[in-house]
């Protein structure tokens, strides 16, 4: 009764708790929801209680600005929940708002992916985290199955597929075959890691000091993997170091790629170690089918060109690389029953 109850209300909930953004799906309805994994809080300065002020978007905004006593954080670090508490309290929020402030979706079941890598007590703790902020039944799902699923990989035959999931904390690389991962691989660096490169760069190169926002936007603006045909020029704003006034300087394209190098490098070994383990037969199915790219850095300009040139494989970028897990959750959540049975990965939680 209670699971048509919850088909008919549409409040099953896939959601791709990321370290940079959370995309969450509702059965019947799709994507509704995307928003930076970031949490603003007020501390009160006698009791020492802690109050939520924003969550979302609007805590992003306030990043690198809050006044005194006021903090903005990301609970989750290199794909894992760093600060449990917050992990909880902003999946709540977020089911709220989804819920347009109602109670409609105060006990769905929900599907939440966790990087394929993690630990027992990790994943554990993303279940325990989706119960607590109000979930009837929570099951995790990796990451790569999930991306593979949203881009539409034919996962379930005996046919390799390879999707890499490049996000804000983790990189994550999976062979798949028959519904189940065959190799995977990942790293705890990604976007982020290029954010703080380009960071320590203009500290060093330029003795500017910016924030963690600004970096991201120069990343964006004029990162590359490759040289570009015509190389860019940004101004950036921050802090002089040396007099701590304020400073605007001139950055090129061909700085911030130096900088972000040493990540792409270590995307590319890890990569290469999980081709290297592949059995010949999926190899080739690889090569036939492409590698497919997902996950916000998949958007790096020269960044699938590439790999494509390091790995010796066609590289494909997903089309809307950063909402291929979120889908793929979806239609997780759309087969639950059908699912279980297939994904070994699946688990479940109840409260
Ligand atoms: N056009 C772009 N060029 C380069 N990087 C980008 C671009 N757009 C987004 N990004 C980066 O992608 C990252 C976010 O990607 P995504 O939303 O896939 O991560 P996530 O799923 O939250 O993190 P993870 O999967 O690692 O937990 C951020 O570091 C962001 O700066
Ligand atoms: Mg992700």
């Amino acid at each position: 009764m209670f699971r048509f109850l919850s088909g008919v209300l549409g409040s099953d909930v896939g959601i791709d708790l990321g370290t940079a953004n959370t995309v969450v799906y509702v059965s019947g309805k799709g994507i509704v929801f995307n928003e930076p994994s970031c949490v603003a809080v007020r501390k009160r300065s006698k009791s020492g209680k802690v109050d939520i002020i924003a969550v979302g978007k609007e805590a992003k905004a306030m990043v690198g600005k809050t006044p005194i006593g006021v903090t903005t954080l990301q609970p989750l670090q290199d794909g894992v929940i760093a600060n449990y508490d917050m992990t909880e309290t902003m999946i709540r929020h977020f089911l709220i708002k989804i819920g347009g402030g109602t109670k409609l979706l105060s006990h769905p079941r929900v599907v939440i992916s966790v990087p394929a890598e993690v630990t027992e007590v990790e994943r554990r703790s993303v279940i325990d985290a989706t119960l607590g902020a109000g979930a009837k039944e929570a099951y995790v799902v990796e990451e790569p199955i999930a991306a593979a699923l949203g881009v539409g990989l034919p996962i379930q035959e005996p046919r390799g597929s390879m999707i890499l999931d490049i996000g804000g904390g983790t990189s994550e690389v999976a062979i798949l075959s028959m519904g189940g991962i065959v190799i995977s691989n990942s790293l705890r660096a990604a976007g982020n890691d290029m954010d703080e490169a380009i960071l320590a760069m203009l500290r060093q190169n330029h003795g500017l000091l910016i924030g963690e926002s600004t970096a991201e936007e120069v990343k964006i603006a004029v990162g590359s993997a490759l040289p570009l045909e015509d190389e860019k020029d940004i101004v950036v704003k921050g802090r002089d170091l040396a007099n701590g006034l304020p400073k605007a300087d001139t950055v090129s394209s061909v700085e911030v790629r130096e900088a972000i190098n040493p990540i792409i490098l270590k995307i590319e070994d890890m990569v290469k170690v999980a081709l290297e383990k592949t059995p010949p037969e999926l190899s080739k199915d690889i090569v036939d089918q492409g590698i497919i790219l997902s996950g916000g850095v998949s958007q790096l300009a020269g960044f699938a060109e590439r790999l494509s040139r390091s790995l010796n494989a066609p590289v494909i970028v997903a089309e809307d690389p950063l909402l291929s897990v979120a889908r793929g959750v979806g239609k997780i959540l759309d087969n639950l029953d059908t699912m279980k049975k297939i994904l070994m990965s699946v688990e479940r939680g109840t409260r």
